[in-house]
């Protein structure tokens, strides 16, 4: 019998409808169209605008696409994992709500912050609980409302995010297609150029940590361009040679949407071809835990089963790594 291994069978995205264009941003800080493409790519991103929206809408909406397609009952859910950093609270956990609203009664889980690696971060963890048998059904989200930390005064990082996110279904299949490898790694070392300081136990939110806007995301651009640039093609590299992975045997990468051109060079090392990068980065920024699973749901209809796709990410920590997974299934 082959190992046991957990496939992705279903999976869903969501984007609120507020869209806010590199026209509007030139009306709120100093910057230009041709600037944010030319240097990242983005020419919209999404944006879960009004009172009393956190980001459990965005991972319930992908969650009940996922119980929808496959027509499944809440009850059949065992566990719910969710990457991101800007849960809805420090506490009850975005699992917690998103369960709750929609009836997982049967099912426990848990928020996890990896950054732009969180999905890659929760995936690989949700896997774990498939593999040893102790759970069938495991839904993993990766969803951030980033325009809840983002100054939208810092050019620096107001054209950059967006918010959205996704969500997959894992269950055990032993045919041979599902998560074959994963890598994933840390430096927290890098924290330093990527961070959002106010608000925790150290710096508990007042008025001195508000006037100082350590509420908001701060970002050192290079520094973080520099490291991105080499540990992601680094460890998309790792993953294919651990796997005896020619670029022809891939087809697909799906990398984190920070920057295009992080993304092409990652694309470079890996020899891959441009038809085989996905990309949706133009309409939704970087959404940080969201990225990947929202560029599945855009090019699910390419998939087929028994595809060799590579997901691949850096992000705040730092935090990197890379997934190798056989798709399970082709397009309905
Ligand atoms: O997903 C989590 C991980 N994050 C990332 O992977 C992000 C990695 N970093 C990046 O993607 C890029 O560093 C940025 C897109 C953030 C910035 O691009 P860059 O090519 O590294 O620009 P830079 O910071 O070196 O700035 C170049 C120039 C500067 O002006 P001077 O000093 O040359 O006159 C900036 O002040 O561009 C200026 N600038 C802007 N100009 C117009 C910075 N931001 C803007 C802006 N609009 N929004």
């Amino acid at each position: 019998m082959n190992k046991v291994r957990a496939a992705i069978t279903a999976i869903g995205g969501w984007v609120p409808e507020t869209v806010l264009s590199n026209a509007d941003l030139e009306k709120m800080v100093d910057t230009n169209d041709e600037w944010i493409i030319s240097r990242t790519g983005i020419k919209e991103r999404r944006i879960l605008k009004g009172p009393d929206r956190g980001t459990s809408e965005i991972g319930i909406n992908a969650v009940r696409q996922i119980l929808e397609k496959r027509n499944l009952s809440p009850l059949d859910i065992d566990l719910v994992i969710v990457g991101t950093v800007t849960p809805d609270y420090f506490f009850p956990s975005t699992s917690n709500l998103i369960c709750d609203q929609l009836g997982l009664k049967n099912a426990w889980g848990y928020d996890l912050a990896a950054a732009c690696s969180g999905f890659l971060y929760a995936l690989s963890t949700g896997a774990q609980f498939i593999e040893t048998g102790r759970c069938k059904k495991v839904i993993v989200v990766g969803s951030d409302k980033m325009s809840s930390i983002i100054d939208y005064e810092d050019r620096a990082t107001c054209v950059i995010f967006g918010d959205g996110g996704g969500a997959v279904l894992l269950e055990p299949d032993d045919s041979g297609v599902g998560i074959i490898d994963f890598v994933l790694k840390a430096d927290g070392s890098g924290g330093q150029h990527l961070n959002m300081k106010g608000g925790g136990s150290r710096n508990p939110s007042n008025h001195e940590t508000v006037d100082k806007k350590m509420h908001f995301v701060h970002q050192e651009g290079q520094a973080v361009f520099k490291h991105a640039v080499t540990n992601m093609a680094d460890v998309s590299a790792e993953i294919m040679e651990r796997n005896n992975l020619k670029s022809e045997d891939i087809a697909y990468l799906l990398a984190h949407q920070a920057n295009k051109r992080i993304i092409d060079a990652t694309a470079s090392r890996m020899g891959l071809s441009s038809e085989k990068v996905l990309m949706n980065i133009e309409r939704y920024g970087n959404t940080t835990s969201g990225t990947i699973p929202l560029l599945m749901t855009d090019y699910e209809h390419l998939f087929r089963k028994g595809d060799n796709i590579v997901f691949s990410a850096f992000g705040g920590g730092f935090t990197w790594g890379a997934i190798y997974l056989k798709w399970a299934y082709d397009p309905k």
